[in-house]
Parts: structure tokens; sequence; C-alpha cells
């Protein structure tokens, strides 16, 4: 155990399994124990995993929770209980769908089951117990999410999981930060969001039953890892085009992020550009009735943690963010919120000046309703470092390459205002949106030499107007936020542990509005 980390941290965060009675057997892959044999449980494919409820909004006593788990596709007979006590007073309904995960070398079904715990109180702790064929395979816990008025605090990190050593790292520096919940930026997983993929490189770090800056960490199995659709989980074309699509043909388990997560189902509920799809009838059948209702809502989600509110967004180069359905919504989600603080997630940041990623601005064009709703930060991944801007307030002028759907050429030009007085120490109110880069993850990093040379931090698309007030590319890094209801205190860890960069934000209001 790391010396920093208290004994009751350590069991608090390390204790969402306080027993498991299944032992890891290589690639991600969990059996029962030699005692156990007799009772035919099957391979664990992802140990149970903590799933935010479909609830966005914060409802005391009404909130839910769920646990998932996957297993290899043999019948099993599962029950689950929980309650605020060991005496475990509720059962939970399990529900169980399958899918088929051929391709990339693999071959097989399994099955997928998720349970809701409903009816719990807002920032509570429960327990829970699963049972498979009348044995006890695992006890944990989690803690619900907080209520308006208590502070939060929050990872987030993108670009993250293809088996590098600094995945593990990052997941390890996540769990010792014990937060509440970790918001993923994308590309969450390589190379094609495979639910082979996931088995390999994402539960086994995030989920891994000790915690180590070379094993990962046990977070999955306590707390909720919310992520956003990137260009890793639709990484192939329809047939002959330059078109990207989820391509069942070559891939049976494309699409795992509508079939492993389980986020609030209250984005668009018929995108106008959806995720497109290709491939056999029969498995893009099978794949949709995994996938019920997720597919294709869940692109696009929100939900309320204590002071805050987060908005997370589809923003793959299928996408159009000109698209009045979708900001007719955005600017509904937003308004619609009381929270104090608000932020939004998506991966192709909009902001940035990195080497390979700096012309998808698409994005951007969203700017002046996240502006006029008050959002505070816009969390992006896709370059792979962390970047943070001064607080921006952006009005686009030419938008028309915005349309250019499916090219990485979708430069939007437009007018700034900056926000040069902002220091984040001792000017703490922003007037403006700050946009962070949070894509060091784990995944190799891009420009380590923008490092130590903020004149490169400048691109001519944007005039080189100096926007971006700190770029750190030369480790890996994930982003810690804490949230009270007067303040958010940013904190960028580098996977050694060390601070390498920090802002406090507080309310702006009358700063903004004396500005406008
Ligand atoms: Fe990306």
């Amino acid at each position: 155990m790391n010396p920093s980390i208290s004994r009751r941290q350590f069991l608090r965060s390390a204790g969402g399994i306080t027993f498991l009675a299944l032992a890891p057997t290589g690639r991600g892959l969990f059996a029962a124990a030699a005692p156990l044999k007799p009772m035919a449980i099957p391979v664990f494919t992802a140990l149970p995993y903590i799933q935010p409820g479909p609830e966005a909004k914060l409802v005391p006593g009404a909130e839910i929770a769920r646990l998932a788990w996957q297993t290899e596709g043999r019948e099993a007979s599962f029950d689950v209980q929980f309650g605020r006590d060991t005496s475990y007073s509720q059962t939970a309904q399990i529900q169980r769908t399958s899918r088929d995960y051929s391709g990339k070398g693999d071959k097989g079904s399994r099955f997928n089951y998720v349970c809701a715990f409903a009816g719990l109180n807002l920032g509570t702790e429960y327990r829970y117990r699963v049972r498979c064929n009348g044995a006890t395979l695992a006890e944990g816990y989690f803690t619900t999410r907080q209520p308006r008025g208590r502070k939060i605090r929050f990872a987030a990190f993108g670009d993250n999981s293809f088996g590098d050593p600094s995945e593990r790292a990052i997941a390890y520096q996540a769990y010792r930060a014990n937060p509440d919940f970790i918001q993923n930026t994308g590309d969450n997983v390589y190379d094609a969001g495979l639910d082979s993929e996931y088995t390999r490189h994402f539960f086994p770090v995030y989920n891994a039953d000790h915690a180590s800056p070379s094993s990962g960490a046990p977070l999955l199995r306590s707390i909720p890892f919310y992520t956003v659709l990137a260009n890793h989980d639709v990484e192939s074309f329809l047939p002959n085009t330059k078109t990207p699509c989820a391509n069942f043909e070559l891939y049976a388990d494309a699409l795992a992020y509508y079939t492993n997560f389980h986020f609030p189902l209250n984005g668009v509920p018929t995108p106008t550009y959806p995720t497109l799809t290709h491939g056999p009838e029969k498995r893009l059948a099978d794949f949709k009735a995994c996938a019920g209702a997720r597919f294709p809502t869940m692109a696009n989600y929100s939900y309320d943690a204590g002071d805050a509110h987060f908005l997370c967004l589809d923003s793959n180069n299928y996408t159009d963010a000109t698209d009045p359905a979708l900001q007719q919504w955005v600017a509904a989600d937003l308004k619609g919120s009381d929270a104090r603080w608000k932020f939004v997630s998506f991966h192709h940041g909009a902001f940035n000046v990195g080497v390979h990623h700096r012309y998808e601005q698409q994005m951007r064009v969203l700017a002046p309703i996240f502006e006029e709703h008050g959002v505070n930060f816009v969390l992006s991944g896709h370059e792979h470092n962390y970047q943070r801007t001064v607080p921006i307030r952006f009005t686009p002028k030419d938008t028309a390459k915005a349309h250019k759907l499916h090219t990485k050429d979708r430069i939007v030009t437009g007018d700034f205002k900056l926000d040069l007085a902002f220091d984040g120490e001792k000017q703490t109110q922003a007037s403006g949106v700050i946009y962070i880069t949070t894509g060091a993850g784990g995944k190799y990093l891009y420009d380590p030499e923008y490092n130590a040379d903020p004149s490169k931090w400048v691109v001519p698309e944007d005039n080189n107007l100096a926007y971006t007030a700190k770029m750190i590319s030369d480790r890996h890094s994930l982003t810690v936020f804490d949230v009270e209801h007067d303040e958010v205190l940013l904190r960028q860890i580098d996977e050694q542990g060390n601070e390498i960069d920090r802002i406090r934000v507080t309310p702006a209001l009358r700063r903004f509005a004396a500005q406008v």
C-alpha cells in the first residue's frame, strides 16, 4: 500500500469488494476457486462492476444504481441481494442478454448480466452480494451519488486502454485520488471498441483485484465509470467509402459501448446522425437485442452529481454539431439544470493546439450555447496529452466546414474573447469556458516536444491566439476535480503521482454578466 493512502481510504476504495471467490486465470478471465468447482460456476469475463442508474436527476429516496457482470455463455443461476448492511434485506431483479464476440482471434458467446438497486437514498453506502448456483461469489459496497450541497470528487482521462503500462499507472493514480466516479473523455478502448478488447484491456485494469502501478486498481466494483463515444469505438468504414461505421462483418463484438455501459437514456431519442453500422443482418439483430433501447439513444446523455451537471456528447466525425435538433437538445438540457457547476464532455477537442487533431474543430460551434447556459468546463481527449485553455468566449463565423462529415478538415473560424486575467490562483473568476484536453490516459503520447515550448502552443488557423495556458505532453496524466458549492479545484496528476497543474475556479456570475 502506498504510505500516502490512509488505511480508511484504502479500505473504502479497495473494499468495493470485501469478498471474492473468483481467481484470475489470465487475459481478463476469472474462474471459481477449486472448492467451488462442483458448483459449475461459469468463467467470468467481467467481474461485477457498478453502473449509473437511469435517473439523470438527483431525487432523494428514488436513486437507482446498477450492478453488471459478464460470463462465458454458459447457463447459471444468479441471485443478487443488497441493503444498508450485510443482512442484505432486498433482492435485485436480474436481466440477462447475450453477445457473440467472435472476431480478432476470439470466438464464443457471453452473457451480459445487469441488476438494479432501486429506492436508494443519495450519498449513502450500500452493500451487495452476488451468488451463483447457491454459492456466494462476491460481497461489495458502493456509495450512491451525492445530493446537492455535498462535495464531490471525480477523475477524468481519456485515450487509455490498449494494454500499455501507463494505462495501469493512471488507473492506480485515479484510485489513489479516491474519486466518487470516473468521467472518461473517449477512446476508452483501442482499437475498435470491441467487446473482446474490453475484456483484455479495460475490465482487468480498472477492476483489478489489487491496486498497484503495474496492475491497475479495483475501481469499477465500487464507483461508476462514465465515458463518451469516440473514433476508436467506430473504427471501420462502409464498403468502398470513407464513411465511418461499426463493421459487424469484421467483428461480431463491435460497439461494446452500447452493451457494456448503462448510462441514463435521456439523450436525443433518434439522433439525426447516429452511429452507422454494417454487416450481416443476424449479427446486427443480435447486437441490437443486447443493446436494447441504449442503441442509438445513449450516444448522448446527461447526469447530476453533487452541485454539478454533466453533459456527455458524441462528437464523432459522422455527427454534425450544427444540427438544429442536437443544438436544441443540448440547450434544453443545460437550461433545465439548476446545478451550480456545469461540465460537458466529448472526445474531439474544440480548442486544441496539437499536431494531430487540431483541424477537427466541429464541436466549437456549440460554444455560444455552452456560454449562454453557464458551462464552466469542457473535457475532451483525442490529443494524447494535457492542454488547458484560458477562459474562452467564442462566436463562430464561418461554419461551412463543420458540415464536412467524415473528414478531418472541419475548421471553424470565429471571434475570440479570452479572459487573460484569469490565473486560477489569485484571479479565480473565469469569464468564459475553460477547455481541458485530458487525453494522456495511457496510449502513447503526442507532441512531447511541445511540453517546454509555449511558443508552439498556437495555431495559424486561430490567428496564433494564445488561448492555451498550459500544455503538458511529456508524460501521462489524469485530471482530478473537487467540486464544492463555491469552488472547483482542478489538479493534473502525472503517472508518478506528482501534481503538475492546479487551478481554482470560483463562481463568476457578476464578472461574466458585466462583460456581456
Ligand atoms: Fe481519438
